[in-house]
């Protein structure tokens, strides 16, 4: 809820406070943003001027101690004796000078509407209120209005900020943050994801400070180089104690956000739109209005923080129409034929997924004329008849016959020179005039701040889906932006915005008015995992990364800020084609449970050992998917980075992850806890039962086989297709409070014999471990 007592501004989650009251010279002062306070007087939160600092600048020339630069302020500007980074740099005709001073507020319930980007939404929360604060400079003729968004249920708030030009002439904006956040420093470490492709989302760690530490991307997408969300904590936080915050923005495209440290200890985040080639005209009258920031705050750790933001995410971020529904398990045929199919083919895989229980089939891409390979037919959307003789609607029928979903791989932002497209309308790609296009993957982006564009992407797509009958959608985007021109704007600077604006209009136009389809987006894997897509899309396809171990950090990195509910994860073929490491299906599935499921395998070649594995995988996997989607995660304590504990669920029934990366010779006794059991209540815990390939144990077969056995010969192989062992039979017992503690694991395998119990890990080894009360079994 928000209150304003008197001028004091008071933003209330259910667990945290964030306040700010105007300075005597009318700027804001940020006072608090943390755990939940009791409204009172807030004199001890106000930075104290007792007498002038040396060196500084003041504000007022009746008040010796009146320096900016050292007090918390909700929204800064330059020239005014803060010498910090400035969250907005706008020429207007008397130079770059912003002296923003309250001059009223308005308080509203629910959200405010953005004029052209999504915002997070208030769904069926009541609790969702609004307040706007407006600020003037009336000598630069500008009006600048905060926006904050209370979001109780899930303690997050958001903000955004809205310039308008008051003044007579046109204002030029070259940088404007949608949220500026001075902090008292607590020893924070700024935690980053970071990456590129297929190393995506991967968590770094630094200290803040003296200086500036600053992520963005430069390629027109949130890009895989730096996630727009990161976190910042004090330093005595864990994953489960401790001051966290995270940061993130509703913004699918060039994002920058920067940390600085103080002399006076004072931490300043800003985050917004990346200003690098950003310039916005504001004529007279005319208002810009930056993406939506998340703000979460908990005092229970990064877990803590991550629950908040995964919240936020299914309650206000997911469309209606996507929020709780459960994600299919899907076969997407990439990775087993890439570009090499027809209609034959593809008829067959989905013959074999529809047996082992997949629920969505995924026509990849390759489907449309001319695509051959990546170099000719993007924007054309014929189907080519050569594949797909009888049409697209014939196939998809068939796969419906099958008890399958249809679902359908698109890439509508790109073009090939190669395609009757770009032969039709060479003017419709993104070009500097004069200079030969930047291809990538050989293609080039649609201009999309031209409305012709977007009515051609909106009808295209539209029909495609409407006579396939897809109701799923596989949307790509190959490559960045490059060559950022458009005849269609005012100024060369607004293109790459405009260009996220406009593709936020197509995709509502598109997929609005179908809520039987289901969006999946996908930017070469992760190269666009952000919020301002989850404002479309139910899911996000993490990474063209399938390995499981490298997986590990890559779902481990998205998990801080976004749920499992929009993760696509995969199991594929081993050895595995981007890095050869080979690892047991068990592992394979084992981490992409935690997120949304499928398979991408050329299931031609599944043994029958590996068809039976894959059966029972995806039985359970339906059994559970309400805990793995939607249930409460948390990372464990990690003794040794070579160990990733994930816990999903828990109350009355969680399911615990327990993957090794590398395993030592005698390992340490691993111990597992489970937290967020009821105490008192008695829990059964029982590993999910798993095959063990003979041919993993090598020449030691031959300890337990009758016959000798040629560890690499043809017999091993083929008794190894059809023969496993059992895996991971280990049960425990115990109350809320003592698996909390911890249970201690069965030994693994040391090389000294062979136990039923003994955990057979080895490198890459797993476990999943399925927590149920004991009182209701
Ligand atoms: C990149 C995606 O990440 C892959 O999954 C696949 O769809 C290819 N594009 C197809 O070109």
């Amino acid at each position: 809820m928000i209150e304003v007592r008197g001028d004091l501004f008071l933003l209330a989650t259910r667990s945290t406070s964030y306040w700010f009251a105007p300075t005597p010279h009318g700027h804001l002062e940020h006072l608090h943003y943390g755990p939940s306070l009791p409204a009172q007087d807030p004199a001890a939160l106000r930075v104290k001027r007792d007498l002038p600092h040396g060196s500084s600048v003041v504000y007022s020339p009746d008040d010796a101690t009146s320096s900016l630069d050292a007090v918390p302020l909700e929204f800064s500007g330059i020239g005014q004796g803060d010498y910090r980074l400035s969250p907005i740099e706008v020429a207007h005709p008397l130079g770059f000078d912003t002296d923003f001073v309250y001059a009223g507020h308005r308080l509203f319930d629910g959200t405010a509407p953005h004029p052209t980007l999504p915002v997070a939404e208030a769904g069926e929360q009541p609790d969702v209120q609004s307040l706007e604060v407006t600020l003037v400079d009336a000598l630069a003729g500008l009006e600048l209005t905060l926006v904050y968004t209370v979001f109780a249920d899930v303690d997050v708030i958001t903000r955004r900020t809205r310039l308008r030009n008051t003044g007579a002439a046109t204002v030029e904006l070259a940088k404007l943050a949608s949220v500026q956040l001075d902090l008292p420093d607590r020893g924070f470490t700024i935690r980053t994801f970071d990456g590129g492709w297929i190393h995506e989302a991967h968590a770094h760690d630094r200290t803040v400070s003296s200086g500036v530490f600053s992520i963005g991307s430069t390629t027109g997408a949130s890009s895989n180089r730096h996630n727009p969300g990161f976190l910042l904590f004090a330093d005595d936080a864990t994953e489960d104690s401790g001051w966290a915050y995270g940061v993130n923005l509703v913004y699918s495209g060039g994002h920058a956000s920067s940390v600085e440290r103080d002399a006076h200890g004072s931490v300043r985040v800003l985050s917004g739109i990346q200003p690098q080639g950003f310039r916005w005209p504001l004529f007279p009258g005319e208002a810009f209005e930056t993406p939506e920031a998340v703000l979460a705050f908990s005092a229970e750790g990064l877990n803590g923080l991550s629950d908040r933001m995964h919240r936020f995410v299914n309650a206000h971020i997911t469309p209606a129409r996507y929020r709780g529904l459960p994600r299919p398990v899907v076969y997407n045929s990439w990775e087993a034929t890439y570009f090499d199919f027809d209609e034959k083919r593809q008829l067959s895989l989905a013959r074999q997924a529809a047996k082992l229980g997949v629920e969505l089939f995924v026509i990849d891409d390759g489907w449309f004329v001319g695509r051959d390979d990546d170099t000719a037919g993007l924007g054309d959307y014929t189907v080519d008849a050569k594949k797909f003789p009888s049409g697209l609607r014939a196939f998809t029928r068939k796969v419906e016959k099958l008890g399958m979903r249809a679902g359908l791989w698109v890439e509508p932002e790109m073009v090939n020179e190669r395609s009757e497209l770009a032969r039709a309308h060479p003017e419709w790609m993104l070009r500097v005039p004069g200079k030969a296009p930047r291809e990538g993957r050989h293609q080039q982006v649609l201009d999309l701040c031209n409305p012709d564009v977007s009515d051609y992407l909106v009808e295209q797509v539209g029909r495609t889906i409407d006579e396939g009958g897809f109701t799923y959608v596989k949307w790509d985007m190959n490559r960045h932006l490059a060559d950022v021109y458009s005849p269609h704007v005012a100024h060369p600077g607004m293109t790459a915005h405009r260009y996220v604006e406009n593709l936020s209009a197509v995709l509502e136009r598109i997929f609005a008015p179908r809520p039987h389809v289901l969006l999946e987006m996908c930017s070469s894997g992760g190269n666009r995992f952000d919020l301002g897509m989850l404002r479309f899309a139910a899911t996000i396809w993490a990474s063209d990364d399938t390995d499981p171990i490298e997986r590990l950090e890559i779902q481990q990195g998205l998990s801080y800020l976004y749920p499992l509910s929009t993760i696509s994860a995969h199991v594929s073929a081993s050895p595995h084609q981007q890095t050869l490491r080979d690892t047991p299906l068990s592992t394979r599935f084992n981490v992409a449970a935690f997120g949304c499921l499928g398979y991408e395998y050329d299931l031609d070649f599944l043994s029958a050992e590996e068809r039976r594995e894959i059966t029972d995988q995806i039985a359970f996997y339906q059994a559970h998917r309400a805990l793995f989607q939607f249930g409460r995660f948390r990372r464990g304590a990690r003794p040794r980075p070579d160990r990733f504990v994930w816990q999903v669920g828990d109350g009355d029934a969680a399911i615990v992850g327990n993957v090794q990366r590398g395993v030592r010779a005698a390992p340490e006794r691993d111990v597992l806890p489970i937290v967020g059991l009821h105490p008192g209540i008695p829990y059964r815990v029982v590993a999910k039962p798993q095959r063990l390939a003979l041919d993993r144990l090598g020449h030691l077969v031959n300890h337990v086989s009758p016959v000798k056995l040629d560890p690499s010969g043809l017999v091993m192989n083929v008794v190894s297709k059809h023969r496993s062992l059992p895996d991971a039979v280990e049960e425990y017992r115990g109350t809320g409070e003592l698996l909390a503690a911890g249970i201690r694991l069965h030994m693994q395998f040391a090389g000294t014999g062979h136990a039923a119990t003994l955990r057979m890990l080895g490198d890459f080894g797993s476990t999943l471990y399925v927590v149920t009360r004991e009182d209701e079994a």
